[in-house]
């Protein structure tokens, strides 16, 4: 399974790389909104920075809505580096715009996606990847781990070769249930990768063999 950071804080991209676990990079526009980067340039700019830290996927998101302005700005952002993904959104415009970039090798994410049937779409389509949204679905009280589970199961059953990248996670017992349910990314915020160090009892357990290294060697 790989491990995308879900946030446009070049900082915390630094410190997840760090760590040397970190396949990718997802944002969106509320994400760049988040970290005070606005105008078409900055945007550009941004990305590039982030393809500089982290040699992996990184998900540039569209923000036209009509199947022309789709494709335009979907080319200029893949002609930014090798490793952009074009996010394009989950409607009609969207699914026959991942068809074209796919038909034309530029590669997709699928983002906004809450149900199986919007998934099978985009597989048809030919999307990179799909993103469906976790905790959006669990704040409705519906079960959004239940949709992954689905997903990876009618995609290993038709043989499509769409990746399930699971997004909006909320917290590290996400990234868990996603490793069960055979996502093939999750895209995490970095404190829910932090998350999956905690345990007490391997602090109580460093704390006692340090203890006794420092009783026996003074
Ligand atoms: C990433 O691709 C998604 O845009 C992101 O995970 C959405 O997360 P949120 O529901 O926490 O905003």
């Amino acid at each position: 399974m790989k491990f995308f950071i879900d946030t446009a804080n070049l900082e915390e991209i630094k410190e997840a790389a760090a760590l040397g676990i970190l396949d990718g990079v997802t944002t969106n526009p509320s994400l760049m909104a988040k970290v005070g980067v606005s105008g078409e340039e900055n945007i550009r700019n941004h990305y590039k920075a982030i393809c500089e830290i982290v040699d992996g996927d990184i998900s540039a998101e569209v923000i036209a809505t009509d199947y022309d302005g789709i494709i335009r700005e979907g080319k200029e952002l893949a002609a930014l580096h090798p490793n952009i993904v074009v996010k394009v959104p989950m409607i009609k415009d969207g699914v026959k715009a991942i068809r074209w970039f796919t038909d034309n090798g530029i590669r997709t994410n699928c983002t906004l996606v809450f149900s199986a049937g919007q998934a099978i779409l985009a597989a048809k389509a030919g999307a990179t990847y799909l993103s469906p949204f976790i905790g959006r679905i669990d704040d409705i009280n519906w079960d959004g781990m239940d949709l992954i589970a689905q997903i990876v199961h009618i995609y290993n059953v038709h043989g499509f070769d769409t990746q399930v990248l699971a997004a909006s996670i909320r917290n590290p017992m996400h990234i868990v249930k996603c490793a069960e349910a055979g996502a093939d990314v999750v895209t995490c915020p970095l404190s829910s990768i932090m998350g999956l160090f905690k345990h007490p009892l391997t602090d109580i357990g460093l704390a006692q063999f340090l203890a006794d290294h420092k009783k026996a060697n003074g």
